[in-house]
């Protein structure tokens, strides 16, 4: 830093380059889960931003008694780290519909004919700002 002293401008000693006052936004993935508890999801909805096989990624998958079903991947991820976002996910009977803020609209099978959601978890590397329930 450049301090300012009787007049002198004077470099700190222990100065070192001058860094911007950015926050790095470093989101690797979040996830919303819904299904009955934590062993038994009807949807598990996973977006990653830096995965080991497809980089950004919309991971969709089930999990029942414990264990993963196959997983479905969507290699086009609208969602941008740092932005605010809004997410849709409705159940019309046999499928999930995951609504992006694009328009691009994910469709996942209700593979347990789940028809009521008593389980919601949604974590990650997201501030979550508004929930709501239609
Ligand atoms: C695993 C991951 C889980 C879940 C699952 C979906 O690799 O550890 O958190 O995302 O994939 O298939």
């Amino acid at each position: 830093y450049l301090v300012r002293s009787q007049s002198v401008l004077q470099l700190k000693p222990d100065s070192g380059p001058l860094s911007p006052p950015v926050t790095t936004w470093q989101c690797q993935w979040f996830q919303i889960d819904l299904g009955c508890d934590e062993d038994d999801l009807a949807l598990h909805f996973n977006p990653r931003f830096n995965d080991d096989t497809d980089g950004t990624v919309l991971v969709c998958n089930s999990k029942i008694a414990g264990c993963w079903g196959d997983e479905k991947r969507e290699i086009h991820n609208p969602l941008q780290r740092g932005s605010t976002f809004k997410i849709v996910l409705k159940l019309t009977g046999d499928m999930f519909e995951v609504e992006m803020p694009d328009g691009q609209e994910i469709q996942f099978p209700n593979r347990e004919g789940l028809d009521v959601i008593t389980y919601i978890r949604i974590k990650g590397d997201l501030k979550l700002t508004s929930f709501k329930i239609y």
